[in-house]
């Protein structure tokens, strides 16, 4: 994983906007958060989350068939931000993609990838998350119920064919969903290719479509239905009990949604790990982060099996079995 060195503080936004540490700390759980540096660029956080991932793997970037990134705040929007990653991994013409499901991105991406190997396209799909947020969201009182809420970061994991029926690692299973009837609750208006004649105009600018709006309270109540639904859902096609689990993982949007979901599912605190206090919500790049932290801190060891799950803008949700 990689984050940005510059430090935000629930003080610092508090003198852009009408906020406190203490609002953002009781809704949310988050003390801090990292924004880039200017002409600190997405595919720069990537690479050194992947170059990290083909060290500890013990990899080099030849190996790799496939690039799966998954992002919400692309570097450009045409192309995306895989190519520079690739570009700058300097893997040659290994073919690279970016995927959108917004905060279930990494959830998506390991479904895509698990296909990609058993089909036998792939041996080796590198897969990242990756955003960067902070050069996107409205920095005012008008902007503050998202802003608040936001980091930059990317984590990214290497998934290797296995065929040693010896070694019970890998993915055991991913399952994702989707409801596109509440993709306006949390959204981007514009720019819109759908916007004719232009699809970004000074009026949109001016009314700040450019921004995330939210419906914060309905994307609550969803995401604490959605992710134990899921995550029930993903542990039975894995034949994985709920109390086999060692580590859960939960995308980190706010950490009052993640306290539901693990009371809900009588899960204790010591099975969990948070990292948002620290980092905010880094969306599609805060569960690879939370699998590297837990990996280099102890807490996720090698035979383990942890459960992850998320859910964000689209509506998309989904969850993941690892035996890592
Ligand atoms: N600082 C201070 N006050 C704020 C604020 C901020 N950053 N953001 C909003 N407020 C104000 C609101 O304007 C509102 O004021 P009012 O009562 O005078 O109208 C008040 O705080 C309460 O707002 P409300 O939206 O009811 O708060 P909430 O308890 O629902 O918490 C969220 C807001 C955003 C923390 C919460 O709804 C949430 O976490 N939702 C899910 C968000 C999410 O996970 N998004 C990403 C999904 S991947």
């Amino acid at each position: 994983m990689y984050v940005p060195e510059r430090v935000v503080t629930n003080d610092d936004l508090a003198k852009l906007m009408d906020t406190s540490d203490e609002w953002i700390q009781q809704r949310t759980g988050i003390r801090e958060r990292r924004f880039v540096e200017p002409g600190q660029m997405p595919a720069d956080l990537a690479q050194a989350a992947c170059e990290q991932a083909l060290e500890a793997a013990g990899l080099e970037v030849d190996d790799l068939d496939f690039i799966l990134l998954a992002t919400l705040s692309s570097q450009h929007d045409f192309p995306g931000t895989s190519f520079f990653l690739q570009e700058q991994l300097k893997a040659g013409n290994v073919p690279c993609i970016d995927l959108r499901a917004q905060c279930s991105g990494f959830i998506y991406a390991l479904n895509f990838a698990d296909g990609l190997i058993l089909s036998g396209k792939s041996r080796r799909v590198l897969v990242v998350g990756c955003e960067v947020q902070s050069t996107g969201i409205d920095l005012t009182t008008e902007g503050r119920d998202v802003s608040v809420l936001f980091g930059d970061g990317a984590g990214a994991v290497i998934l290797e064919a296995n065929e040693d029926e010896d070694d019970p690692a890998g993915l055991l299973n991913a399952t994702v969903h989707a409801e596109g009837k509440h993709a306006r609750r949390l959204w981007i208006e514009a720019p819109s290719s759908g916007h004719a004649p232009c699809r970004l105009t000074h009026e949109m600018i001016d009314k700040k479509l450019h921004f995330p709006s939210m419906d914060g309270r309905y994307v609550f109540k969803h995401a604490v239905t959605r992710m134990p639904e899921v995550l029930r859902e993903s542990l039975a096609a894995a034949s994985i009990k709920i109390d086999d689990v060692d580590l859960f993982l939960f995308h980190q949007a706010n950490l009052r949604i993640n306290e539901f979901v693990a009371q809900k599912l009588e899960i204790t605190p010591e099975r969990t790990f948070s990292n948002i206090e620290r980092y905010g919500n880094c969306s599609a790049a805060s569960i690879p982060m939370l699998l590297a932290e837990t990996a280099r801190n102890g807490k996720l060891k090698p035979g383990q099996i942890v459960a992850l799950t998320a859910f964000g803008s689209g509506f998309t949700w989904g969850s993941a079995i690892l035996r890592w």
